[in-house]
């Protein structure tokens, strides 16, 4: 057609000017097809694009089933399994919503990490067990070998430290105490979506988050160095810092853990304000509150932490329906009852200045919510009652029934009815003087000690004497209820078992700190000699955690001895330990020179044992661990008389020069008014030629 004749003709200008155009022509056809030639790739390139996001968020999706699933089983893939307590809620809601899903979380903890020494000297490196999922198979392979002694996401207390030092391996290695703040790892289903997590983190104040974008996906990492701590304890198996300190490192720790539990209960706030949405529920509650007319069944839910907070300013503001008690909901979550006249004004803006302006400000930030629950629990008539008011009820009751009354005109501890007492287990022993004489007597003692006893919740009722100060110290306790029962008790302190005859030997809670810090003595690989031992107050922690390799246990109370021996068993160090009954003068004689460390732990004053103690040193000298009651005023006079009697007591047993240096004085408690418990530790040595 007409294109080939425009093609073919001839132009009256000549060959010339036809070459021309058709060279024209065929640059403009090449152009054409180029353009198109691109569109379709470009095209394609956008389809493949397209097709990679569908792929991405299907494989997000999938992802997130399949983590989902593994975390309803308990397998969220931190080390522990399952999300921390502290931050479950703030995890919960953030993997409601459709753009992410939490791969490794912690709430924050305080630990112990012990690692073994390698054959280069140099210990292994710990995983954090928070890493990124693609990390953890490295993360593992690091922390093999090494081990948590503890770790806890809540506060810890010297005794828990003890317990972990004690459960250490044997063999040598390093042990660093921490405590590591909040870490979340998020994937996100786009970029967009991590940089809105991002900044919320930032907001927060977790500074150093970051978001990493791989092949596959995209992670935010929620952190925040601010709160670390890390010290060394343990070196090549041995405690390098005092049970002072380590009190001191678990109270620092505790404090970063209450920041820490701030930052991220802040997170929490600023997350649920910019990216989610308040917990499901509520809006149609909200809704219902609007609409309903039914007086009943109103609450406030809210988490178990604030639920008392609430009820106080209820029950100020007089909106608390006392008719209902609280009520746990299926959540977790805790309703408090409210009256329906509350609702109108929980609505009202958040700048009217009354009571309830938490509780509104609350509500509006989604950590509370109105909900109607049907079957409130009703509130029974009874008040809690203490321990101590059940009983004076009780008692009084037996009286009255039996035709007598209370003593006039005397308080009721003159009365002889306890204000306090001491529980070991099933076991309640009450102080010297109580229920003793008028009116009591006139009463049946089956009766009035079972209705002590139903009282107080026991199965078992003694009543204690003042402990005999004679050498023995002996106990003076009756078990009055059930009568000729069993008096055997067993109390756990630092992770040790004591058990005892509560009517043969006495417990003296007030050493606690002593005993846990002699379960800190770098003695490993120690002989050690206690002088007084009783039923192994000292003993115990001197062969369970401070792992001396052997220890004489010298006690003159075979009721004691009995007990020592048990708790030998019960706390699986018998065999190091040899229990030598007697008077200590004379059951030592064979231990002379033997011991690196002495352990003089009698009250009012170890005195008597000095002489035992020095002669008991090895040659090299040692330590002794000496007890005494000192008024507040002569300690500084006692420890130089310590110092010089224990050099004087070397030379009479013709031992040469000696020099005794208190190197630490702990002040154990006070045993009366400006009169302390001390323990004086004394390096003792042979002095060096002119020194
Ligand atoms: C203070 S108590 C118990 C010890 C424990 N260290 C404490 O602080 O709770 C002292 C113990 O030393 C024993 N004892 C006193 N004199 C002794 C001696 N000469 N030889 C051996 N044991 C003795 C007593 O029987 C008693 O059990």
């Amino acid at each position: 057609g007409g294109g080939a004749a425009w093609w073919g003709r001839k132009h009256e200008g000549g060959d010339e000017e036809a070459r021309d155009m058709r060279r024209q022509a065929a640059s403009l056809i090449f152009l054409l097809l180029l353009w198109g030639l691109r569109e379709a790739v470009a095209n394609r390139e956008s389809v493949k694009t397209v097709m990679a996001a569908i792929a991405a968020d299907e494989r997000f999706e999938r992802r997130k089933d399949a983590l989902l699933e593994a975390i309803s089983c308990g397998a969220d893939r931190s080390k522990k399994g399952s999300f921390d307590a502290p931050i479950q809620e703030m995890l919960e809601e953030l993997n409601q919503h459709p753009d992410y899903v939490s791969t490794s979380s912690c709430s924050g903890r305080v630990a112990i990490f012990w690692e073994p020494v390698t054959e280069t000297g140099k210990g292994v490196e710990e995983g954090e067990g928070l890493e990124e999922p693609e990390d953890q198979k490295e993360q593992k392979k690091r922390c093999k070998g090494g081990q948590w002694l503890l770790c806890k996401h809540a506060h810890v207390t010297i005794e828990d430290v003890q317990q972990a030092l004690a459960l250490r391996p044997a063999e040598k290695g390093t042990a660093y105490f921490k405590h590591e703040p909040f870490i979340l790892h998020v994937q996100c289903k786009s970029l967009e979506a991590a940089t809105r997590l991002m900044e919320a983190a930032r907001d927060a104040g977790f500074r150093e988050s970051g978001i990493s974008v791989g092949r596959k996906h995209v992670i935010v990492g929620v952190r925040t160095s601010a709160l670390r701590m890390e010290a060394p304890i343990l070196v090549d198996g041995e405690l390098v810092v005092s049970g002072e300190y380590l009190a001191i490192l678990a109270g620092i720790a505790n404090e970063k853990f209450t920041k820490n539990k701030e930052k991220s209960d802040n997170l929490h706030r600023i997350l649920r304000k910019s990216i989610l949405s308040p917990p499901t529920g509520c809006e149609e509650n909200d809704k219902r509150a609007q609409d309903d007319d039914d007086d009943d069944g109103w609450t406030i839910a809210c988490n178990p932490n604030i639920c008392e907070e609430i009820r106080k300013i209820l029950c100020k503001s007089g909106d608390l329906e006392t008719r209902y008690r609280n009520s746990k909901l299926e959540d977790g979550k805790v309703a408090v009852p409210l009256r329906r006249e509350a609702l109108e004004k929980l609505k009202e803006s958040t700048d009217v200045d009354d009571e309830l302006n938490f509780i509104r400000s609350q509500i509006k930030h989604g950590n509370c919510c109105l909900v109607k629950v049907d079957n409130l629990p009703v509130a029974g008539k009874q008040i809690k009652r203490s321990p101590h008011a059940l009983l004076v009820e009780a008692v009084k009751q037996l009286l009255t029934a039996n035709g007598h009354a209370m003593p006039e005109g005397k308080t009721l501890e003159q009365a002889g009815v306890p204000r306090h007492w001491e529980e070991f287990g099933d076991l309640i022993l009450l102080p010297e003087g109580s229920f003793q004489s008028s009116p009591w007597d006139l009463i049946a003692p089956d009766a009035l000690w079972s209705a002590v006893a139903r009282a107080l919740s026991a199965k078992r009722v003694a009543v204690k004497a003042e402990v005999d100060e004679g050498r023995m110290r002996q106990s003076h306790v009756t078990l009055k209820f059930p009568p000729g029962g069993d008096s055997w008790v067993q109390v756990t302190q630092n992770g040790i078992t004591y058990s005892l005859d509560i009517c043969r030997v006495m417990f003296s809670r007030g050493n606690v700190n002593e005993r846990a810090r002699m379960g800190t003595i770098a003695a490993a690989g120690e002989t050690v000699v206690d002088l007084y031992a009783g039923i192994g107050y000292f003993t115990l922690p001197l062969l369970v955690q401070a792992k001396c390799s052997k220890l004489f246990a010298c006690e003159i109370n075979p009721d004691s001895v009995e007990a020592l021996q048990r708790n030998l068993l019960a706390n699986r160090v018998a065999d190091r330990c040899h229990v030598l009954l007697g008077d200590n003068r004379e059951t030592t004689s064979l231990l002379d020179r033997s011991a690196h460390r002495v352990l003089l732990g009698l009250l009012p004053s170890s005195e008597q044992g000095w002489p035992v103690a020095v002669r008991c040193l090895r040659d090299d000298g040692g330590w002794l661990h000496v007890h005494e009651n000192v008024a507040e005023a002569d300690e500084a006079t006692w420890l130089r008389q310590l110092e010089e009697e224990l050099e004087k007591i070397a030379r009479r047993q013709g031992r040469g020069e000696w020099r005794a240096r208190v190197e630490h004085v702990e002040h154990v408690k006070t045993y009366a008014p400006r009169v302390w418990h001390l323990v004086a530790d004394v390096e003792m040595r042979p002095r060096e030629e002119g020194s």
